[in-house]
C-alpha cells in the first residue's frame, strides 16, 4: 500500500496530504463508504457537523481495527453554533456523534461576517480553548478570505493551522492561497475536481493521455504536487480506489504549468462567495 505523504502544519501536527471526503454521502452509505477508503488506505477523513454523516464516519473508523491515531479524522462547526456556548456545545454534539475522544482538525465551516454581527473572532477563541482542553489537536478555518485571516492575525493568539478553501484548476483561488504560504497556514482544496466539471477539459484530457492515467488522477496529482491537501469525495468504490492512486507518477513542471493556466478566476467559482454565504441549516 502506497504511502501518502505528510505535511507538517503550523502547530507541528503531520497531516496526510490525501483524505477522503464525504460531502453528500447519505448517512446510510457512508459507513461503507468510509470503510471502503481506509482499506484502500485512505487514512483521513473529512466530514461536518453539517454533512449529517459524522456518526456514520465514527462508526467506520472505530470498526476498522486501526489505531485511533492512524486515522487523522476532520469535523466542523455547523453554521449556527458561532456563538461561544453554542459552539462548545457543538463540539461535544460532534464528539460524541463520531464517538472519539478527540478529533485531529476542527474547522470553522464558513465565516459568515453578514452573521453574528460579523464576529467570528469570539468563535475563534472558543476553538483556541477547546484546542487547550486536549481534544482538538489542530484548529483551522475553512472559506476565509484574506480580510477574515488578516482580522484573526490582529485579534486573536493563535494562527489557524489550515483553511479549507474551494481551489481546483478553473478557479485556483490565488490571493487566498498565497496569503496562507506566506502566513503558515496550510491550503485545504475543497471539491479538488469541481464536482466532476474539470474532468471533461480539453487540456486535462491531453495530460491524462501523456501520462496514461485518468483525467481525475491528473487533477488529484496536480493538487499535491502544488501543495494542496485534497480529500476527493466518491460513493463509488472503483473511484474511490482510483483517485488513490497517484504515488506511482507525477508530472512534469511543463505539464503542470498547462494546468495552472486553466485559471478562471472568480468565473471558475462553483460554489458560494464566502462573503455573502448564510446558510444556517435548520
Ligand atoms: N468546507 C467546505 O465548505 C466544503 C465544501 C464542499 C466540499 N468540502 C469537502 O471537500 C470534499 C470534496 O469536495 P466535493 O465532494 O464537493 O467534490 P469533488 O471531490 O471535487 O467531486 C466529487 C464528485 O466527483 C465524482 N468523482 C469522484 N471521483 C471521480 C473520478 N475519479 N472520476 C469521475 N468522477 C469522480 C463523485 O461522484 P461519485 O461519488 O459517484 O464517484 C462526485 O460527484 C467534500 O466531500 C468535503 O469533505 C468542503
Amino acid at each position: 500500500m502506497p504511502q501518502v505523504p505528510t505535511l507538517t502544519l503550523n502547530d507541528g501536527q503531520q497531516i496526510p496530504q490525501l483524505g477522503f471526503g464525504v460531502f453528500q454521502i447519505p448517512p446510510r452509505d457512508t459507513a461503507a463508504a468510509v470503510a471502503r477508503a481506509l482499506e484502500v488506505g485512505y487514512r483521513h477523513i473529512d466530514t461536518a457537523e453539517m454533512y449529517g454523516n459524522e456518526a456514520e464516519v465514527g462508526e467506520a473508523v472505530r470498526a476498522s481495527g486501526l489505531e485511533r491515531d492512524a486515522v487523522w479524522v476532520t469535523s466542523k462547526l455547523n453554521n449556527g453554533a458561532h456563538r461561544p456556548d453554542d459552539a462548545r456545545q457543538a463540539f461535544e454534539g460532534t464528539l460524541s456523534a463520531l464517538g472519539l475522544g478527540h478529533v485531529d482538525l476542527f474547522l470553522i465551516h464558513w465565516p459568515l461576517p453578514t452573521l453574528y454581527e460579523g464576529d467570528f473572532v469570539s468563535t475563534w477563541r472558543t476553538l483556541e480553548e477547546l484546542q487547550r482542553d486536549g481534544r482538538i489537536r489542530s484548529i483551522g478555518v475553512s472559506n476565509f478570505q484574506v480580510e477574515h485571516l488578516e482580522r484573526l492575525a490582529a485579534e486573536t493568539d493563535v494562527t489557524p493551522a489550515v483553511n479549507q478553501i474551494e481551489l481546483h484548476p478553473y478557479f485556483q483561488n490565488r490571493e487566498v492561497k498565497a496569503y496562507g504560504e506566506a502566513h503558515g497556514i496550510a491550503t485545504e482544496a475543497w471539491s479538488p475536481i469541481a464536482q466532476g466539471a474539470v474532468l471533461d477539459d480539453e487540456t486535462i484530457g491531453e495530460v491524462a493521455r501523456e501520462v496514461g492515467r485518468t483525467p481525475g488522477q491528473v487533477v488529484l496529482r496536480w493538487h499535491l504536487e502544488r501543495g494542496n491537501i485534497v480529500f476527493p469525495k466518491s460513493a463509488d468504490p472503483d473511484r474511490t480506489a482510483e483517485n488513490f492512486a497517484l504515488f506511482d507518477f507525477r508530472l512534469t513542471e511543463s505539464q503542470l504549468e498547462r494546468i495552472d493556466a486553466l485559471d478562471r478566476g472568480e468565473d471558475g467559482r462553483n460554489g458560494p462567495h464566502p462573503n455573502g454565504f448564510d446558510m444556517v441549516p435548520s
